[in-house]
């Protein structure tokens, strides 16, 4: 079976997904103790859908954070790159509409979306930046996007003793439930090389996001990060900085730097 490595190649990481599909849901479930429902009632929260407004929820894989914003009224989108992933999501949730999109280049229109969510999705990009950039773009201007990630916990001990976790009981639970193991050894390393809660923040606003905040779930062990793409106005004036501070050749070598373990820290 398949595993993705911290390089994350875009077909590794799809394959890898699509490998573990079926499980997926029921093993989340598992190795978070049952917080992974309380992290999506968090998520819905801060994104605060309304009745109409329209939200694409990208690397939304089987659609269960998908499900959760429709709930609410919104008309959601559900975008991911793993054939596999979608498969199961449209099996589970018919009504939804689900999009094969990769999040570093996505089919949508400049400005056509109220908030953009990611669950668990933007560590398995291979390009970071670019997606968030993507985000940025297909945001309505005044938009939201609500990140919701496995973080550092701010605790010495807690940092530990997730450490610990990671190590030594994740492999054991995902070989005893799982129809792929390794593929929890890539979740474990891209975890812990993953920024913390002030690294991603400034990746959003690095991206254009204003009001960017973060807040802790589980001790740190999952953070939110929001942000608005600024209105019309404002959006217009940091672009013009941005460009006029950085020639285009280098934004572009920024923006796709690839996802590495240089920018970790440590849990
Ligand atoms: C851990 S799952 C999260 C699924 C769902 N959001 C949830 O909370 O259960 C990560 C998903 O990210 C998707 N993914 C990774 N890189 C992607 C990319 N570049 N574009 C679209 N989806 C991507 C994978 O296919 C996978 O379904």
């Amino acid at each position: 079976m398949t595993r993705a490595d911290l390089s994350k190649r875009a077909t590794e990481v799809a394959g890898m997904f699509t490998g573990v599909a079926r499980g997926y849901d029921r093993t989340n479930a598992v190795l978070s103790a049952g917080n992974a429902a309380l992290w999506r009632v968090a998520t819905v929260r801060a994104v605060k859908p309304l009745a109409g407004e329209r939200i694409l929820d990208v690397a939304a894989g089987t659609g269960t954070s998908s499900a959760a914003l429709a709930r609410t009224g919104a008309t959601v989108v559900a975008a991911d790159f793993s054939p596999g992933m979608i498969a199961e999501g449209r099996r589970r949730h018919p009504e939804l509409d689900f999009v094969e999109a990769d999040a570093e280049a996505l089919p949508f229109d400049d400005d056509s979306f109220d908030a953009v969510a990611i669950s668990f999705g933007l560590r398995n990009i291979e390009h970071p930046l670019v997606a968030l950039g993507e985000f940025h773009r297909v945001l309505k201007p005044g938009g939201r996007l609500v990140v919701c990630e496995f973080s550092t916990p701010p605790v010495l001990l807690l940092r530990v003793g997730y450490g610990l976790y990671l190590r030594r009981v994740l492999p054991v639970v995902a070989r005893l439930i799982s129809s792929n193991p390794a593929a929890y050894a890539y979740l474990r390393e891209s975890i812990q090389s993953w920024p913390d809660q002030a690294a991603l923040a400034g990746w959003l606003r690095g991206a254009g996001f204003s009001r960017v905040g973060w807040r802790d779930l589980t001790f740190g062990v999952v953070a939110l990060h929001r942000g608005r793409k600024p209105l019309a106005r404002s959006s217009r004036a940091a672009t013009a900085r941005r460009r006029a501070t950085r020639p285009a050749a280098a934004e572009r070598t920024e923006a796709s730097a690839p996802n590495t373990p240089s920018t970790a820290t440590t849990s």
